[in-house]
């Protein structure tokens, strides 16, 4: 398997430490070279640096469940993603735009790691507050948020979340997923 799939897991616990705007820069342009159908590259990301633009920052992370702010304050970056879910080349309904958003996250998830920056996507945060606090038009759907950083020490968790910072990635077997002859 490759190198990076095989290390990438998503942490918990983030280091108190800047990433670097290189870093930075990289990543997204990573995130914006998947592919896409029709080229149409829907995705948008509204970055929060804590050391940078602590207030778009804290905008972010007030949208998160509660079980999420418990560890993403230890993540220097929040970022809130968004497709572009109706085309606005034809004002139809992208119907792959939040399928090619997810492709831009795996790119963006594995980039980083590339340059030790671990990722955590989160789907618990509330969208409608999102929209409102960013004026994100109906033609966008906000999707995830995304928490980056260098990794951290477990011990700055809460006990039960330190622990699962070490337990075993559970997956499905191959013949769960892949499908010789149809259902
Ligand atoms: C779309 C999406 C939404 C997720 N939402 C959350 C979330 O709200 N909170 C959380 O702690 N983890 C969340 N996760 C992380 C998953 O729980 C995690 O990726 C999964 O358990 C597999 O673990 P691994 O990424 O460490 O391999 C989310 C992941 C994805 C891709």
């Amino acid at each position: 398997m490759n190198n990076l799939i095989e290390k990438r897991w998503s942490p918990r616990a983030f280091e108190d430490k800047a990433i670097e705007k290189e870093k930075l820069d990289e990543i997204f342009t990573a995130a914006g070279t998947a592919p896409s159908a029709f080229n149409a590259q829907p995705w948008r990301f509204i970055v929060g640096n804590k050391f940078q633009n602590k207030s778009v920052y804290e905008q972010i992370f007030s949208t998160l469940a509660p079980a999420n702010k418990v560890w993403a304050e230890n993540a220097p970056v929040l970022v809130l993603t968004v497709s572009e879910i109706v085309s606005s080349y034809n004002g139809k309904l992208n119907s792959t735009a939040e399928y090619d958003l997810g492709a831009s996250t795996a790119y963006l998830s594995l980039q980083a790691l590339e340059l030790d920056v671990y990722v955590h996507q989160m789907s618990g945060f509330d969208t409608a507050m999102a929209r409102d606090i960013f004026n994100i038009p109906e033609e966008m759907k906000p999707l995830s948020v995304i928490a980056l950083g260098y990794l951290g020490d477990k011990n700055i968790l809460p006990e039960a979340l330190a622990e699962k910072e070490s337990s075993k990635r559970v997956r499905k077997s191959l013949n769960e997923v892949v499908m010789i002859d149809g259902f």
